[in-house]
């Protein structure tokens, strides 16, 4: 399955990966599996208090060949941070970057302020402060910088990390971080030999899409089960390449929740695309003397229907080698999980958004025009529609929605449960039930964006803000920077 050797045999590690892709023959998957940190927290006042700080520096991303990266409490991605629902969380961010960053909780159901866009600019040295009451179900949430045009840079540069939300779970529902719940995040990156890069990036009508995958930082990374049933909670933290994840086995795996949680019952998939800012848990059996490989495997993302250029989901590649080790505990996988019950559906359509090449609704980024003005704590439907022959996906701040139909049907298997980003295809389109909190706050936006990081950066990226009526107060400040 795996051939052994000939990367350390050829020497120039720089020419293996430019020319051969990770899944080739000749690649070891050798390297221990990295799993980020939990951060360490305090209990004061009553609230949960934890510590960022965005840093810079260079990291060996493939052996002996040092990047420029960016992390949290590190020179590249950032630990993951881990609080149960009810609880009350607060986050000192400081930035240690020469350059102004944000911390943004992709996912979080919070106020407009706490959401940490660039409307909560961190200036160098600055530290910024958020904190909200955790009212949001058990989910795989994670936070990433969202500065004005520079997003695409910090993150796939490394500043991404997780947010557990913890709730109750049921018994055999794997739950011990690192050894059984094991955090995958997956980035593609552009390495090229020679030592310290910038190379030149493969620039494409969706963006950058990097030369080598890695996982949490790791290079042909290996994971060693020391259980049956693992759970894996993946994040795809890549600027724009989409995976089309299966088990080289073609064995089937369980999807157990999605972007906002868990979902009603485990569903049999032998395949799960993921585009940028998704997340998917799902629950895998190793078997006895296992030896298989995650990859991705071609998956054209409606591109017929499109530009025919690279999507970055063409190939097939190797992400994460799984084995098994001889000491294992058996577990079976609880045949219902607790999820939130959803909203109920709307008959009409309340707003309809076109994507175009890099717009929404022909229209660019203006961070002093809200675009949106929505009443606090009403549910609305949202049609989405990519109009363009780009692939793009969509994700709204603030909120978790629920996909009524893709191109007006029943949703695709991996969408049926709680949402915050979703893949739209060229020509198609997705219809949503979204449930808006009461965190009335006029004056302070929330995005809706491609999360397709070079899309968002060109401005394909809009506002709303949630009113108790008021009108929205006009203009915004031009950015709010925290000194
Ligand atoms: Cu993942 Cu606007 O963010
Ligand atoms: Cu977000
Ligand atoms: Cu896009």
């Amino acid at each position: 399955l795996l051939g052994i050797g000939a990367l350390g045999a050829a020497g120039g590690i720089g020419y293996w990966i430019r020319e051969r892709q990770p899944d080739s023959p000749g690649l070891s998957f050798a390297t221990p599996l990295r799993v980020p940190p939990l951060l360490d927290s305090e209990m004061i006042d009553g609230e949960r208090v934890f510590r960022l700080n965005a840093q810079a520096g260079a990291t060996e991303l493939v052996p002996g060949v040092s990047s420029a990266t960016m992390g949290f409490n590190g020179a590249h991605l950032g630990p993951t941070l881990r609080a149960a629902h009810g609880e009350k969380v607060r986050i000192h961010v400081t930035n240690e970057l020469t350059v102004p960053t944000t911390a943004h909780w992709h996912g979080m159901v919070l106020p407009a302020s706490q959401d940490g866009t660039a409307h909560q600019s961190i200036s160098p040295t600055a530290t910024w402060t958020a904190a909200w009451q955790i009212e949001q179900p058990a989910a795989t949430l994670w936070y990433h910088p969202h500065p004005h045009g520079q997003t695409e840079l910090q993150v796939s540069r490394g500043m991404a990390g997780l947010f557990l939300i913890d709730d109750e779970a049921p018994p055999g529902l794997p739950a011990e971080y690192g050894v059984d719940d094991v955090p995958l995040i997956i980035q593609d990156v552009t390495v090229q030999s020679g030592g310290q890069r910038p190379g030149t990036p493969t620039t494409t009508p969706i963006g950058r899409i990097g030369n080598t995958v890695i996982v949490n930082g790791t290079y042909e990374p290996h994971f060693v089960a020391s259980t049956s049933l693992v759970r894996l909670r993946i994040l795809n933290a890549s600027a724009a390449r989409c995976y089309n994840l299966e088990l080289s086995t073609r064995d089937v795996f369980h999807l157990v929740g999605t972007d906002g949680g868990l979902l009603p019952a485990p569903v049999p998939l032998s395949q799960l695309l993921l585009s940028p800012a998704e997340r998917a848990e799902v629950v895998i059996t190793v078997p006895p003397d296992a030896d298989l490989v995650l990859r991705s495997v071609p998956h054209d993302l409606g591109m017929s229907r499109g530009d025919n250029v690279t999507s970055g989901a063409e190939d097939t590649f190797g992400i994460l080698r799984i084995t098994r080790a001889n000491d294992v505990t058996t577990s079976e996988l609880p045949a219902r999980l607790p999820a939130a019950a959803h909203p109920t559906r709307a008959a009409a359509v309340d707003r309809h958004f076109m994507l175009g090449d890099t717009t929404i609704n022909g229209k660019s980024m203006d961070m002093v025009r809200i675009d949106t003005v929505i009443a606090a704590g009403s549910t609305e439907t949202w049609l989405i529609e990519n109009t363009s022959r780009r692939a793009h996906n969509f994700h709204i701040h603030g909120t978790q929605f629920i996909v009524n139909t893709e191109n007006g049907e029943s949703p695709a298997p991996r969408n049926r449960g709680w949402k915050d980003t979703i893949f739209i295809a060229p020509g198609s389109t997705a219809e949503l039930t979204v449930p808006f909190s009461a965190y009335a706050d006029p004056t302070t936006p929330y995005m809706y964006h491609c999360h397709m990081l070079w899309h968002e950066d060109q401005g394909m990226m809009a506002q709303y803000v949630l009113t108790n009526g008021k009108p929205a107060a006009a203009p915004l400040h031009n950015g709010d920077m925290h000194h």
